[in-house]
């Protein structure tokens, strides 16, 4: 199989063999990674790896029971290991060792990993960890040439401080580096190519007691639906979202919440590099001010339950020095246009996204009614359509906005770039 091969569709399932290197504990972090990504992570470790991360958090951290050996009949039983070697889109070793590399390009079958790799017809990848002379030795350029011209694909490694003490190429690629090359990337071409866009969606739920929230009846529906049209137009998409029975899009990084304290800590931590911020998630406005960790029992004929402000991430994300293109959401159920433009100034917005909710319209239903509104008096109005069609013409007309912010097309450079005055309020 053909490097370019590898890269032609987003895999879906992983299997990540981790092999006995002190790079082994960026696995935990690779495995993070892909998860939030909506892959499926089956982890195979060899012994060596056993002696530097713990079964146990690799388990946790991919919710499947790790595979360590050949000769375990228990897990055979489950699933043997050619039904394993079928099982994924892709093969990713990281941290690849010598040895390791040494043992692939001989063709070896002695352990659970390499029987996996030969028995396997998915694409293999793998991460070169080890010490910069081990990496330089004949052996190993031999291997790895070898390997690479089967169609492996090799990932670094990266040149820097080594564990050992020493300096040079040998370190394994970060976590995140790793899962870039390994997902499909974003559509390169597109409007919005390049460029990443966090999407917050759905609802949030404050609780009451240990059983009960206050939530609203979002679905989460139109912020999914903007999220694949971003997808669709070059993205790369964060959706920090609510609890909702929707499954992840594929391709984006997910990144579940439920309250809207979380959402606020999730949008804040996850922001460096976010070039459009939309905000479609329906976050509660008020939260109830304690939460007793017990059960409240219904002692009393009537219940009264202080509430207090919940944090507004929008608005927090636009008092930021260097805000990046800002897009909110107002639902009304009347004088929708007059309170929508009320938003649009105090939040200090680059667009807002108003529609009318009630009889039925805009939550829980697939289709929706729009105007979007801009500083300077733009506005654009959407009759009603299903909300994927609509998430297509929002996306455009938030490309459009967002590249006329900055006509030299380089758009704006997310949380670190800045806000100039031609963001133009008023
Ligand atoms: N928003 C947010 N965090 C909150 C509340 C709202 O990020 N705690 C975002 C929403 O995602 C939406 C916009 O702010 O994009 C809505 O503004 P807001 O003034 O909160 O609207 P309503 O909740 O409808 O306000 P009001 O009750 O004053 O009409």
């Amino acid at each position: 199989m053909s490097a370019s091969a590898i890269t032609a569709a987003t895999p879906r399932r992983i299997l990540l063999g981790v092999t006995g290197g002190i790079a082994a504990y960026k696995s935990a972090e690779l495995v993070r990674l892909l998860r939030q990504r909506n892959v499926a992570v089956q982890v195979v470790m060899t012994h060596g790896a056993e002696q530097f991360i713990g079964a146990a958090t690799l388990q946790a951290l991919s919710g499947q029971e790790v595979r360590t050996s050949l000769w375990d009949t228990r897990a055979e039983a489950a699933m043997g290991h050619i039904e394993l070697a079928r099982w994924p889109d892709l093969v990713l070793i990281a941290p690849a060792t010598a040895q390791c590399i040494a043992r692939l390009a001989n063709g070896l079958a002695d352990d659970l990993l390499s029987t996996l790799c030969l028995a396997t017809d998915a694409p293999l990848v793998i991460a070169p960890a080890m010490n910069r002379l081990m990496w330089a030795h004949p052996a190993t350029r031999e291997n790895v040439r070898r390997l690479e011209s089967r169609g492996v694909r090799v990932l670094g490694p990266g040149d820097g401080d080594q564990a050992c003490g020493e300096t040079g190429p040998g370190r394994m690629l970060e976590a995140a580096q790793i899962a870039d090359a390994v997902l499909a990337p974003p559509a390169a071409a597109g409007p919005l190519a390049g460029r990443t866009v966090m999407i917050t969606a759905g609802p949030t739920r404050e609780p009451i007691d240990p059983v009960r929230y206050i939530s609203n009846r979002s679905s989460g529906k139109m912020g999914f639906a903007i999220a694949a049209a971003a997808m669709r137009a070059g993205a790369r998409v964060k959706l920090v979202c609510g609890p909702v029975a929707l499954p992840p899009p594929p391709g984006v990084e997910w990144l579940p919440v439920e309250t809207a304290d979380e959402l606020y800590a999730t949008v804040h931590r996850h922001l460096a590099g976010v070039d459009v911020f939309i905000a479609a998630a329906a976050v509660a406005d008020y939260r109830p001010r304690e939460c007793p960790d017990r059960k409240i029992k219904k002692d009393e004929s009537a219940l009264a339950l202080a509430l207090t402000r919940a944090p507004d991430t929008l608005a927090s994300v636009s008092q930021l020095p260097s805000p990046p293109f800002l897009v909110g959401f107002a639902a009304e159920t009347h004088d929708v246009e007059h309170y929508a433009l009320g938003k649009l100034e105090r939040k200090r917005l680059d667009m807002i996204v108003a529609n009318r909710v009630g009889e039925g319209m805009a939550f829980d239903t697939d289709d929706n009614e729009v105007v979007v509104l801009w500083p300077g008096g733009g506005r654009r109005a959407y009759a009603r359509a299903a909300k994927q069609t609509l998430a297509e013409d929002l996306v455009a007309l938030i490309a459009e906005r967002y590249a006329a912010r900055d006509p030299a097309g380089g758009g704006a450079t997310g949380t670190d770039g800045g806000r100039g005055p031609a963001r133009g309020h008023g």
